[in-house]
């Protein structure tokens, strides 16, 4: 099980470093041109820093994170680190995960972000693409939906979550010094958020 989570988070490193430009192009408009740089060289360390043969789902997923924090730099770095981190504290020992899990692993990477960045829904960053996100698969698991069905609900709102973005101010980080100049652009972060939901879903 865990090589199977270290094949998706090359799948989702993969996924980032072909969005490479992508991301820093959306980074140029609102804020310093290099979202997809940075993530791209984090997930470059992630693929060939973390081994396929650990055993532990938990270790792997710190791994993870150690290796964002470390090498992705910039305000993306320690937020994204710090949620796999967690998420990798609530996944730790287990050998399968149930939509149960990945919801307590959600919330786990949310709470991190956001105990880190001091961030909420609204302030045009990766969370108005992941708060709503994990919403829609709470909602679609409780329901009944199976991991990948509640993935794609996730997925959808994290979509609706970056066209919102767009429609907002940045009161967060860098693209907040643009104020009401950065309405009309899409959060970066809340982009390669949504790649990392996306991916995960097509994995499945
Ligand atoms: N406090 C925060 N909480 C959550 N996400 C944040 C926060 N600050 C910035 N972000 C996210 O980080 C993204 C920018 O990441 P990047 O890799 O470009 O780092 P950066 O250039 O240091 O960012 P910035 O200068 O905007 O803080 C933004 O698009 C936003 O989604
Ligand atoms: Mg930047």
């Amino acid at each position: 099980m865990a090589t199977r989570v270290y094949e998706c988070l090359k799948s989702i490193g993969e996924k980032i470093i072909e969005n490479k430009d992508f991301l820093t192009d959306l980074d140029r408009e609102i804020g310093d041109a290099d979202h997809g740089v940075n993530m791209a060289r984090g997930f470059q360390g992630v693929i060939e820093k973390v081994a396929q043969d650990d055993p532990d789902i938990g270790a792997v997923l710190k791994k993870t994170g150690m290796t964002l924090l470390s090498t992705v730099g910039g305000a993306s770095g320690p937020l994204y680190g710090t949620a796999y981190m967690e998420a990798g504290k609530v996944l730790a020992g287990k050998n399968e995960i149930s939509t149960d899990d990945f919801l307590a692993a959600f919330d786990a990477a949310i709470a991190g972000i956001q105990k880190r960045g001091k961030a909420e829904k609204g302030e045009k960053t990766m969370l108005d693409s992941l708060i709503p996100a994990r919403e829609a698969f709470a909602e679609a698991a409780q329901g009944g939906a199976d991991l990948k069905s509640s993935l794609d609900a996730a997925c959808k709102a994290a979509e609706e979550g970056i066209e919102f973005t767009k429609t907002i101010a940045a009161t967060k980080g860098r693209a907040s010094y643009l104020g009401d100049r950065s309405i009309g652009h899409q959060d970066p972060g809340a982009t390669s958020a949504t790649i990392t939901l996306e991916t995960i879903r097509d994995f499945l």
